[in-house]
């Protein structure tokens, strides 16, 4: 087993990460603390905001960050989705799209930093928006995202089903796959889909 810190203030999100990292043979760590989330125009900005904010934790430390992106909408609410969550929550993009295609995606940028080292892992899940919120499970928008294939949303599904298909568990799995390959920050990670950033 190896040991990494994930750090967010987000419960959610790391059970889904220990969770998938598991069967990679990484043991995941939940460091509660609120990271900067500058207004930034993607992901991975945020990301590397986020990561620089973690410099003082030793060890492998992971980061993420995710957002709901609709095409229709120009990407809205894409960067900006937990501001617009916990002012508006659903209703306006409801609205939005009684007359607007509800095709959306989500997307996932997981950072990973030892010392001095980074690489950038990206995962993404097409699907829909739903008509009306629907399920208690997971977090955030969940209830009204139908992935692709499915008929039902994130929010009705149980974890297992979710960390199956989802943007953060495809974007880890890559993580994982990097880290179980020996060399997260080096030609291995890159030619499996990481970017690196320094
Ligand atoms: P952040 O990565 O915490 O900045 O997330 C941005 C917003 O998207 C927050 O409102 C999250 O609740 C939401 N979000 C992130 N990941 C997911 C997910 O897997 N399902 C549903 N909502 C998510």
């Amino acid at each position: 087993m190896s040991d990494l810190t994930f750090v967010s203030t987000n419960p959610g999100k790391a059970r889904e990460i220990a969770a998938v990292l598991e069967p990679f043979g990484v043991r995941v760590k939940w460091y509660r603390r609120e990271l900067p989330e500058p207004q930034a125009a993607t992901l991975e900005e945020v990301v590397a905001a986020k990561l620089d904010a973690v410099r003082d934790i030793s060890g492998r430390v992971l980061v993420e960050d995710s957002g709901l992106f609709i095409p229709s909408l120009r990407g809205f609410p894409g960067v900006y989705s937990a501001h617009f969550l916990r002012i508006w929550k659903f209703g306006p993009i409801f609205e939005l799209l009684e007359s607007r295609p509800r095709r959306a995606y989500f997307r996932t940028v997981a950072g990973l930093q030892e010392g001095r080292r980074r690489a950038m892992f990206v995962g993404e899940v097409r699907g829909s928006i739903s008509d009306r919120a629907r399920g208690r499970h997971g977090f955030g928008y969940d209830p009204i995202f139908i992935p692709d294939g499915w008929d039902r949303t994130f929010g009705e599904a149980p974890a297992e089903a979710k960390n199956g298909i989802s943007h953060r568990a495809r974007a880890v799995r890559k993580v994982g796959t990097a880290i179980a390959g020996g060399r997260p920050f080096g030609a291995t990670a890159r030619s499996r889909g990481a970017l690196k950033t320094r």
